[in-house]
C-alpha cells in the first residue's frame, strides 16, 4: 500500500499515543526540540582564519549570555546546551559545519557568523530545513528570511546620520575602500546613492581580498586623489594592517580620517589604540555607553575572558540576541518548542540590552537599534559625539526605492 508523508505521520504520532510516549516525541518524525531537560542551540563562530579577531568575542558573548540564562534555572527549566563549532572563516565550513548543526545535532536555532559572505552561504541550510538563524552582525540589508533573526545594524541605522555628518564636517570627496565580498560593495552602493544626493563625489573605490595585510598601493592612491574621507568596510584582520600602514605612511586623521562602519573596540584592542585615534565609527552600541545593563554586561564579560577584553557593537547582539532567544522560548509549551514557533513568538519582542530597548520588528525580524557616531581614542575606546534620540526602525530595503521586506515575500512566504 502506498502511504503518504501526512498519512505517515499521522499514523506515527497516534501510535505513539497510543504506547504512552509524550507528543513531543514524534514532531516533525524526529525527536522532539526540547528534551531530557534540555535545549540544543548551534554556536557558530570562527575561532580561526581571518575574521577570528572579531568573531572570537561573538563566541565569548554568546557563551556568557547561555551561561546566565543555565544559572539562573534554564528557560522555564530547561537548560539550553550549546554545540559549538569552528567554521575557520570559510563559507563552505559554515555551510557543513551548519548541516551538521541543523540536521545531525538538531538544534533548534544557531548563533552565528560576522561575514555577509558566511551568513549566505548558511542560509540555504535554515530556508530548507526550516531552521532559524541568529545573525548578531551589522550587515548591507537587501535580504528578508524568514528563517533569520537579524540583531546588527542595517545600512539606514548606519550610514543615514553618519554621511551627511561626514560631509558637513570633513567635505564630499570619498574614498571608499572595502574587502572584496558582498557586504563592501553593497553597503558602498548605499554611500553612493546618499553621495549623490548630497552632490559629493566617490573619488576612488578599491577592494581587496579578506586577509589581505598589503595597503601600500592602495594609499598611495588615496594620496593622489586626496579624498576628504576614507570610507572603510574593510573586515576581519585587514582592519589592523590597513590601520597601521595609514599611520606609517604618515596620513593624519585631521586632515583625512577614516570613518568605518567595521572598525570596533576589538579590532583596535588588536592593532593598538594610537592607530585608531582620530578616525570615526558609526553603530548602534560603543564599550563606553552608561547604562545599568551595559555596567553588567561589560563587567561579566571582563570577569569571564580578562581585564583587557573589550565590548563592541557586534558582541553585545551576539550576547542581546541570546537573551531575546530566551524570552521567546520562554513562551512557549515545551511540546512547541520549534524554529518557527521561536520565530512566530519573538517577533516584536522587546529587551532592555546593553545599548537601550532594542525590540525585533513585527514586519522584518531585524532589529530596532540606537544609532551613534563615535571617535576613537589613543586609550582604544571611543567617545560618542552624536546619537539618535530615537530608537530607529530597521529598514533592509531603505536605499532602494519600490523593494521592501513584504514586497520580497517575508509574510506569510
Ligand atoms: C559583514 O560582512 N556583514 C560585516
Amino acid at each position: 500500500m502506498a502511504i503518504n508523508r501526512r498519512s505517515f505521520l499521522k499514523g506515527a504520532a497516534g501510535a505513539a499515543a497510543a504506547v504512552g510516549f509524550p507528543h513531543i516525541w514524534v514532531k516533525d518524525l524526529g525527536q522532539a526540540y526540547a528534551s531530557g531537560g534540555e535545549i540544543k542551540v548551534g554556536v557558530l563562530y570562527s575561532l580561526t582564519g581571518t575574521t577570528a579577531v572579531v568573531e572570537k568575542s561573538l563566541h565569548n558573548a554568546t557563551l556568557m549570555a547561555i551561561e546566565e540564562i543555565n544559572a539562573q534555572g534554564g528557560i522555564n527549566g530547561m537548560k539550553i546546551t550549546p554545540i559549538v563549532e569552528d567554521p575557520a572563516s570559510d563559507p563552505a565550513t559554515f555551510s557543513d559545519k551548519a548541516r551538521k548543526l541543523v540536521m545531525g545535532d538538531r538544534c533548534v536555532s544557531v548563533f552565528g557568523s560576522y561575514t555577509s559572505a558566511s551568513r549566505k552561504a548558511v542560509l540555504p541550510v535554515f530556508e530548507k530545513r526550516r531552521n532559524l538563524y541568529w545573525y548578531p552582525t551589522l550587515y548591507e540589508g537587501r535580504e528578508c528570511s524568514k528563517n533569520v533573526i537579524y540583531t546588527g545594524a542595517t545600512p539606514n541605522q548606519q550610514q543615514k546620520d553618519f554621511i551627511p555628518w561626514l560631509t558637513e564636517n570633513f567635505g564630499k570627496r570619498f574614498f571608499l575602500v572595502g574587502s572584496n565580498y558582498i557586504y563592501p560593495k553593497e553597503e558602498n552602493n548605499v554611500c553612493k546613492i546618499l553621495l549623490e544626493q548630497l552632490g559629493g563625489e566617490v573619488v576612488g573605490e578599491e577592494y581587496v581580498p579578506l586577509g589581505h595585510s598589503e595597503f601600500s598601493s592602495v594609499l598611495n592612491k588615496i594620496r593622489d586623489t586626496k579624498p576628504d574621507v576614507i570610507f572603510s568596510t574593510v573586515v576581519g584582520d585587514s582592519v589592523i594592517a590597513l590601520h597601521r600602514q595609514y599611520k606609517s605612511a604618515g596620513f593624519d586623521p585631521e586632515k583625512m580620517p577614516m570613518a568605518s562602519l567595521t572598525t570596533s573596540e576589538v579590532e583596535i584592542a588588536a592593532m593598538g589604540g594610537e592607530y585608531g585615534a582620530g578616525h570615526f565609527t558609526s553603530a548602534p552600541y560603543f564599550m563606553v555607553h552608561e547604562s545599568p545593563e551595559n555596567e553588567k554586561f561589560v563587567e561579566s564579560y571582563k570577569r569571564l575572558y580578562g581585564a583587557d577584553s573589550v565590548t563592541h557593537f557586534v558582541s553585545e547582539p551576539a550576547y542581546f540576541q541570546v537573551h531575546l532567544f530566551k524570552q521567546a522560548v520562554a513562551k512557549l509549551a515545551a511540546s512547541d518548542i520549534s524554529p518557527e514557533n521561536i520565530r512566530d513568538a519573538v517577533q516584536g519582542e522587546e529587551l532592555m540590552a546593553p545599548q537601550g530597548l532594542v525590540g525585533i520588528d513585527g514586519e522584518n525580524l531585524h532589529t530596532n537599534l540606537w544609532p551613534k557616531i563615535a571617535v576613537c581614542q589613543s586609550n582604544g575606546q571611543f567617545k560618542v559625539i552624536k546619537q539618535s534620540a530615537e530608537r530607529v526602525r530597521p529598514l533592509p530595503y531603505w536605499a532602494y526605492q519600490g523593494q521592501s521586506c513584504t514586497a520580497s515575500g517575508l509574510k506569510g512566504a
